[in-house]
């Protein structure tokens, strides 16, 4: 352990966004331990993992990063070199998600870093770094959200459950999990390049995104008991018209925009629900439920075609294709390679 920490603490590697007359940059920089913020515990950091609001960090786009410099990397997994916090001792494994790391503090892009205690867990057993990176902030957001349609009592025999950007991250995790729940999924997408992917995740219908882009009615015919939203927008906006009497919809993220154009027609005449599942604060009794739940619900080899895995200094190049929208599932980052 103390090679461990004298090797990467004498000079270690971060990706570092600065902005200096609002012009923003990003570079690798080597940095000794004197430059991290102030935190109880100093992680040696295996992986972390590429969210959609990393890629905006990195750019500096989309009013995530708070404060410059900055380290992007809302996740992270590694080990614990020193603590001052009870919790946590030398060689523990941990996890962090959230909590505004990567956004307000220093996050997981980097081979070092020191971090408050009470933003970790310790990784469960049974679940390795690199799955841990590959599930990481979007895959707890889907077990959320799975979590919260099973709170409204949706269960797989009421119908046809809906997710949107199955294609993307917090997507085709929800695919996969809801899939292995015995639900049966349509997966909602803009990219009909990926039917076989989210076919293998376990969708049993493809629906194209165009046609929930559509303007509806207020209401239009009942298709979903239950729906996992990534997109807000029209799409949402149409979802919400479908949905089966008593249905819910777990409402997540707004990729194809934060307006929501609707009625309370399918609130008042159809009984539906919407539920907001927020990740980065969830408390964290909840995230160890879902972090359990993911441990032993998600099927390995389902996961393993999810992500793929890149290094640091390809963060920037991948960031912009996923800000294109053309990277499938989920990208974890060994900030060792
Ligand atoms: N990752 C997290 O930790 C996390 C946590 C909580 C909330 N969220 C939010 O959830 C959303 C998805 O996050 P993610 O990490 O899954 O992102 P992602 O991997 O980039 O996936 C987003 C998916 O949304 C679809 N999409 C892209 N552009 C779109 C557009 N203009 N209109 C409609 N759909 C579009 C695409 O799927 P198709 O091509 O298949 O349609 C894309 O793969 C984001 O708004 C994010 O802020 C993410």
């Amino acid at each position: 352990m103390n090679e461990m920490r004298n090797a990467v603490t004498d000079k270690f590697k971060a990706l570092v966004v600065t902005k200096e007359n609002d012009v923003v940059e990003h570079r690798i920089r080597q940095l000794s331990v004197d430059a991290l913020p102030e935190g109880d515990v100093l992680v040696a950091v295996n992986y972390s993992s590429l969210n959609y609001k990393d890629c905006l960090a990195v750019f500096g786009r989309g009013n995530i990063v708070r404060e410059y410099p900055m380290v992007p990397g809302v996740d992270l997994t590694g080990d614990v070199l020193s603590s001052e916090s009870a919790d946590f001792q030398p060689g523990d494994k941990v996890l962090l998600t959230g909590w505004g790391v990567g956004e307000r503090y220093w996050g997981g892009f980097t081979q070092l870093a020191r971090l408050k205690s009470e933003w970790l867990i310790q990784l469960p057993e049974g679940l390795e770094k690199l799955r841990a990176m590959a599930i990481g902030s979007a895959g707890l957001t889907a077990m959320l959200c799975v979590m919260a349609l099973e709170e409204q009592g949706v269960s797989p025999d009421q119908g046809t459950i809906l997710v949107t950007g199955a294609s993307g991250g917090v997507g085709g995790v929800a695919v996969a999990l809801l899939a292995g729940l015995g639900y049966r999924v349509a997966a909602v997408t803009g990219r009909r390049g990926t039917d076989d992917y989210l076919y293998q995740l376990g969708a049993k219908q493809i629906v194209d995104r165009e046609d929930l882009e559509q303007q509806s009615r207020p209401l239009e015919k009942q298709r979903w008991a239950g729906a996992i939203d990534t997109v807000g927008g029209k799409v949402l906006a149409r979802l919400l018209a479908e949905m089966n009497y008593g249905g819910t919809v777990a409402a997540t993220g707004l990729t194809g925009g934060a307006e929501l154009n609707t009625t309370v027609m399918p609130f008042i005449l159809r009984a539906i629900k919407m539920v907001g599942v927020e990740v980065t604060t969830c408390p964290i009794p909840l995230r160890k439920t879902a972090w359990a739940r993911l441990t032993t619900e998600l099927p390995g080899d389902v996961l393993e075609r999810i992500y793929k895995v890149i290094s640091l200094d390809e963060v920037p190049h991948v960031a912009e294709q996923l800000l294109a929208g053309k990277i499938d599932g989920r990208v974890v980052v060994d900030v060792t390679l």
